[in-house]
């Protein structure tokens, strides 16, 4: 058996030597407030046995690593019908770039950039009574802990700098892809990014994707159908424009955020999450992909 504990706390004293701890975000003023020095991992295997290192039990900004938690929700609801209004393809393009909907006619690559977190959040708004309630306590149920929370100041600081974000949800609306109000639609979606978790709570919240749809407690999220088409798309598009980097250097599905955390798991094996703020030029956590690249290595587990 691999001694999980043993391999992650070796990773955890070999990643934090690094010198080039990358880059905390700033475009969103809240999260450029958080040390470059924080890192943290946790492990879930298939047993549910959890190992942590580090900062693994401070909470951070999930950011967008929610996209994949509102495509499940959505998914769930909708089924395939939801690729009438979003694709499955990488973008190879930065998370925010705005120039690809404009050719493709507002119906954005993938559900993981955010001109498609925008077009699932409005899905949701659509299908929900009172979105933001019944999108967190859908997380809280999925990680089985009711303390995860959306943080309203990182909420707030990223409505009054979210241009771009505006920009693409009006390309959207004027292409027909966003049926709710703009605003209504956007403050969701900040909220869904502001979420806080830490690195043992991102992993109990990522089990689902490794342990065939179900949670901990069991409960389905997802079919067995669905959970392949969801980490296919994280595989493919869960890194922007270093998805194919991620896959060469790591090998398993997952997703980042500009928080600086990265959840990723290896099905019916185990789900890890790290934090390192520090990011790098493509908005992904340097430390985090380093640590991810020598757990897989050194275990010899990935889809690969
Ligand atoms: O909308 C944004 O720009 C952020 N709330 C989320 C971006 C993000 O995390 C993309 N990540 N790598």
């Amino acid at each position: 058996m691999i001694d999980f504990q043993t391999i992650i706390d070796q990773i955890t004293a070999e990643v934090t030597q690094e010198k080039d701890k990358g880059a905390v975000a700033s475009y969103i003023p809240e999260l450029g407030k958080i040390s470059a020095n924080k890192f943290g991992i946790y492990l879930i295997d298939d047993q549910g046995n959890g190992y942590g290192a580090g900062d693994s039990q401070e909470q951070f900004s999930i950011q967008s690593i929610s996209k994949v938690l509102s495509l499940t929700m959505a998914f769930s609801h909708l089924g395939s019908d939801l690729w009438k209004r979003v694709g499955v393809e990488p973008s190879g393009d930065p998370f925010n770039h705005l120039s690809l909907l404009e050719m493709e006619n507002g119906i954005p690559r993938n559900p993981l950039i955010n001109a498609g977190a925008i077009v699932v959040c409005d899905v949701l708004v659509s299908l929900l009574k009172d979105p933001k309630k019944e999108f967190l306590a859908y997380v809280q149920k999925m990680a089985n802990d009711s303390t995860i929370a959306y943080d309203p100041k990182v909420a707030a600081s990223e409505k009054a700098t979210g241009f771009r974000n505006y920009a693409a949800a009006n390309l959207l609306k004027s292409y027909g892809n966003i049926k709710n109000d703009v605003d209504t639609v956007l403050d969701f979606y900040f909220h869904n990014c502001a979420i806080r978790m830490s690195c043992k709570q991102l992993a109990n919240t990522f089990y689902i994707f490794m342990n065939r749809g179900k949670c901990l407690q069991n409960h389905e999220y997802l079919n067995l159908n669905q959970v392949k088409r969801v980490n296919a798309i994280m595989l493919s598009c869960g890194f922007y424009d270093e998805a194919g980097e991620f896959g060469f250097r790591v090998g398993l599905p997952g997703k980042s955020g500009v928080g600086g955390g990265i959840a990723a798991l290896l099905p019916n094996n185990f789900c890890v999450a790290s934090w390192s703020p520090g990011l790098n030029k493509k908005g992904n956590s340097k430390l985090g992909m380093l640590a991810l690249e020598k757990l897989t290595t050194q275990t010899a587990l990935s889809i690969f």
